[in-house]
């Protein structure tokens, strides 16, 4: 008997390489290789795309209809997909096990309405645990079907009978196809049950949801291995203590990429949160010194959170410095930038920085808001409570002017603040008037004196 050949796999990215590797090549992650088989005979996909060979068509000629959506009435959620779920098309819903994926799903599948069928197909829980938790969200729904199955074959032919209009898959990595002799949730198992999902759904113009773990781990594939074979690839995110959870658009063929939802984990499920702004400052309490608002734009629409900053002398001989829900590498940017240009000494002091309620803001909209804050904390005078600051900084100190000030300037001025810090450059092309006290800064010295 011939030896079985195998491969050496990144769980991250799906890159394939004849020996082990330390880091992959492809996506620069460590330790993320690990050993499969590979099937001789068959190859992933080589048994179902080559059988049928297609011949070119004019493009001319060929009818290009408007895509026709559902929509699920969970507003943040048809956002998020450009105006509603895509009939036919294939979604991933990615995310830390335990972020709330099943529940966001199992509130789709009873929001499809008279659409006809859902097929809820589970490899990780019950039928009774479903129904546990759809009587936790009050779905009483006679159209989802459930399924605990997590062979493809048994799978396709349930999906041929019982012809749904939605099919959810929960979660790909427990799934496993017969020709695949690698065991389920490795990089081509993966591949091959996506491969055949989406071929029989996009044959019977069946829209279909995938739910997908994302772990750090490399012993189970992520489903970045995927993400090229979709339609539409949603992350939700948030941290597991916080109840606030953020959806994320990261692919869309039908919509743009940078929309987000935001939703909060109560205990009837996921509730949608349509002013995310008003409720993410609501718990501000009093006017400590250390405390800012910043207004960072979320796809397009702008999001007021507070970021909080605490300096104290270090007993180390390096000071730390953490930023909670914000990049590390900009926070020591921005400390060496107040070191240098606004001459504040932070050499001997340990920074901590948080953004309140586990949202992780990426915009350089921010910085101002982090300079500031931790100007406050370390000169210990509190920030007026009614001023939200916007803009970039800039290595020579400077204040660089953001996009979309307009938008974020309406938001602040909606949810009643009285003072605004912008870039200098952004208050000069101002164009609408504002009920607000508006203070254009040019650099970082500009800035500190607002504190004398
Ligand atoms: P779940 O949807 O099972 O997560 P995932 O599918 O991403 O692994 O959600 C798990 C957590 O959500 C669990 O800790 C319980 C909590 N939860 C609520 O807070 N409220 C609810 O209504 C439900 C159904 C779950
Ligand atoms: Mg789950």
């Amino acid at each position: 008997m011939a030896k079985a050949k195998t491969v050496f796999v990144c769980s991250s990215c799906g890159y394939e390489s004849a020996k082990w590797l330390g880091k992959c090549p492809a996506c620069n992650e460590w330790n993320t290789f690990y050993e499969e088989k590979v099937n001789k005979e068959v190859d992933a996909f080589g048994k179902t795309t080559r059988a049928k060979q297609n011949k070119p068509t004019e493009l001319e000629g060929v009818e290009g209809k408007e895509e026709s959506r559902t929509k699920t009435g969970i507003e943040e959620l048809d956002r998020v997909l450009g105006g509603g779920i895509v009939k036919g098309s294939l979604v991933l819903l990615g995310g830390e096990p335990g972020i709330g994926k099943s529940t966001l799903i199992l509130q789709i599948c009873d929001k499809i309405k008279g659409e006809g069928k859902v097929l809820y197909v589970s490899g990780e829980e019950s039928a009774e645990q479903i129904k546990l938790r759809a009587n936790r969200l009050n779905i009483h729904n006679k159209d989802i079907l459930f399924l605990g199955e997590t062979n493809i074959d048994n799978i396709a032919q349930q999906i041929a009978e019982i012809k749904p209009k939605l099919v959810v898959i929960d979660s790909i990595q427990t799934m496993y196809s017969e020709e695949i002799t690698s065991s389920a949730g490795t990089v081509s198992q993966v591949r091959e049950i996506t491969a055949r999902i989406m071929k029989i759904c996009k044959e019977q113009a069946i829209t279909t949801m995938i739910i997908g773990h994302v772990t750090k781990e490399g012993n189970i594939a992520g489903p970045r291995v995927l993400e090229h074979m979709v339609d539409t690839v949603l992350y939700l995110e948030g941290e597991r203590y916080f109840s606030y959870r953020v959806l994320r658009s990261v692919k869309n063929r039908f919509g743009s990429t940078n929309e987000v939802g935001m939703f909060e984990m109560q205990g009837e499920g996921m509730v949608e949160i349509t002013n995310p702004s008003a409720i993410l400052i609501s718990e501000r309490d009093g006017n400590p010194s250390g405390s800012v608002v910043v207004a960072s734009m979320e796809g397009t629409r702008p999001l007021l959170v507070e970021i909080q900053a605490l300096t104290t002398e270090t007993i180390c001989s390096l000071p730390r410095r953490t930023g909670n829900g914000l990049d590390y590498n900009r926070l020591t940017v921005l400390m060496a930038v107040l070191e240098k240009k606004a001459y504040l000494p932070l050499g001997r002091q340990d920074v901590y920085l948080n953004v309140v309620s586990g949202i992780r803001l990426v915009e350089p909209a921010v910085d101002l808001g982090v300079v500031l804050a931790v100007a406050s904390s370390y000169k210990n005078i509190p920030i007026p409570k009614d001023l939200v600051a916007i803009g970039e900084v800039g290595l020579t100190g400077e204040i660089r002017a953001v996009n979309l000030i307009e938008k974020r300037l309406k938001e602040v001025e909606k949810l009643g603040f009285k003072q605004c810090i912008i870039p200098e450059n952004n208050k000069k092309l101002l164009k609408d008037t504002y009920k607000l006290d508006i203070i254009g800064v040019r650099n970082i010295g500009e800035v500190m004196k607002l504190f004398k």
